[in-house]
């Protein structure tokens, strides 16, 4: 067993221990992968400024989102099928993140239910992901269903009304259900630890979906249903439908354009979330980081903005914060512990981003991150 200091040892263990399919899933972007590249390559570009000789005792990475405590400003990202990169991820994951005092969000395309994660989780509050799709009747019942399992904010992603191209999963035949052919099932099958925990768990489908659909009852009629229900039409009315219909903490998701992001403010949602869907959408977007400045600025008094896209690391995580966002989300980061490691590698996807922060937080002279501001980073490097 290697010993695991950060997240691209998590992630070269994953892609070891994860069927290729899922794998890539999660870790490619859209057509040239230039803006999931970008991401990442842009936190980089971003530096500290080092201070010394300044007290750091007594340091503080406990904040609030959207009103509701956390450890740190770092949420579970919604992240579609991750019950496939480990059996019963999605239950795994909220367990992690409610250990660590993180809020964990629960993608529509998950593959266990809302009522499965929230009574494997002792009922304990979680984020539930919605898409507006065409069927709004299913969306009606979704949003009842997350508030009888106590979700405690409604995160609805805005940036996939059509679905941007991710070359590997056409080839690799990711669809529902997925293709079996002869190399799939082989290199499912030389990946025991993955195939034995799937042998073993019944949650092997989109657990939201079938058997609440009329009409979809197996993964064969899903993934016909699931082409057809991504919603062009999707627009600001409906934002406003969603709102009114859950009446609870609403966080809007996909918003890259500070014309989007003032009429984010118009729709009252309580935050946004400053992200280009980790790279899958647009292809040839702007990274979120570079996106997040100039949207703090116009937004920034009126709604709480966070981010997601690209975060590895605690040092990305303060550069967010320092950029004015009052939290932060990892995807592709706790989803490559999982798949390592089950559990026990979400936790470490945590352990790592938080020791990383506290760390980088106090040498750069600071002791509480709920002060962090752009002083913290070197002028003319932002
Ligand atoms: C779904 O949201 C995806 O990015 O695959």
């Amino acid at each position: 067993m290697p010993v695991i200091t950060n997240i691209e040892d998590l992630r070269v263990l994953a892609q070891r221990r994860v069927p290729r399919m899922f794998y890539d899933y999660a870790d490619s972007g859209s057509w040239s992968e230039g803006t999931y590249r970008a991401n990442e390559a842009d936190f980089q570009k971003i530096k500290f400024r080092q201070r010394v000789a300044i007290n750091m005792e007594g340091r503080n990475t406990a904040s609030t989102m959207v009103g509701l405590p956390v450890t740190m400003p770092v949420a579970l990202a919604p992240v579609g099928l991750t019950g496939m990169q480990h059996a019963d991820g999605e239950i795994l994951a909220a367990r992690a993140a409610k250990a660590y005092g993180v809020p964990f969000t629960l993608s529509t395309m998950s593959i266990c239910s809302i009522e499965d994660v929230a009574a494997h989780t002792g009922n304990h509050p979680f984020w539930f992901q919605v898409y507006v799709i065409r069927d709004r009747g299913f969306i009606e019942r979704l949003i009842e269903r997350a508030r009888a399992a106590h979700c405690s904010a409604l995160v609805l992603t805005l940036d996939l009304q059509i679905i941007g191209q991710r070359h590997k999963d056409i080839k690799n035949g990711l669809s529902a259900p997925p293709r079996t052919t002869l190399s799939n099932v082989l290199n499912m099958l030389s990946k025991p630890r993955w195939a034995l925990g799937m042998a073993r768990t019944p949650r092997r489908v989109f657990g939201n979906i079938i058997g609440h659909v009329d009409g979809v009852e197996s993964m064969g009629s899903l993934g016909e249903w699931t082409l057809k229900q991504f919603d062009p039409t999707l627009n600001w009315d409906d934002v406003a439908w969603i709102k009114k219909r859950w009446g609870g903490k609403l966080i809007l998701k996909g918003i890259q354009d500070v014309e989007d992001a003032r009429l984010a403010v118009d729709a009252g949602a309580d935050a946004l979330i400053v992200s280009n869907h980790g790279g899958r959408q647009l292809d040839g977007a702007d990274s979120s980081i570079r996106a997040l400045a100039p949207i703090v600025q116009a937004v920034g008094k009126q709604i709480e903005v966070h981010m997601d896209g690209g975060i590895r690391s605690g040092q990305d995580v303060l550069k967010a914060l320092a950029l004015g966002a009052k939290g932060v989300y990892i995807g592709r980061a706790y989803v490559y512990g999982l798949g390592a490691l089950g559990q026990a590698g979400v936790t470490k996807a945590l352990e790592v981003i938080h020791k990383e922060l506290d760390t980088t937080m106090a040498l750069c002279g600071r002791t509480d991150v709920r002060q962090i501001d752009s002083s913290i980073l070197l002028p003319g490097t932002f």
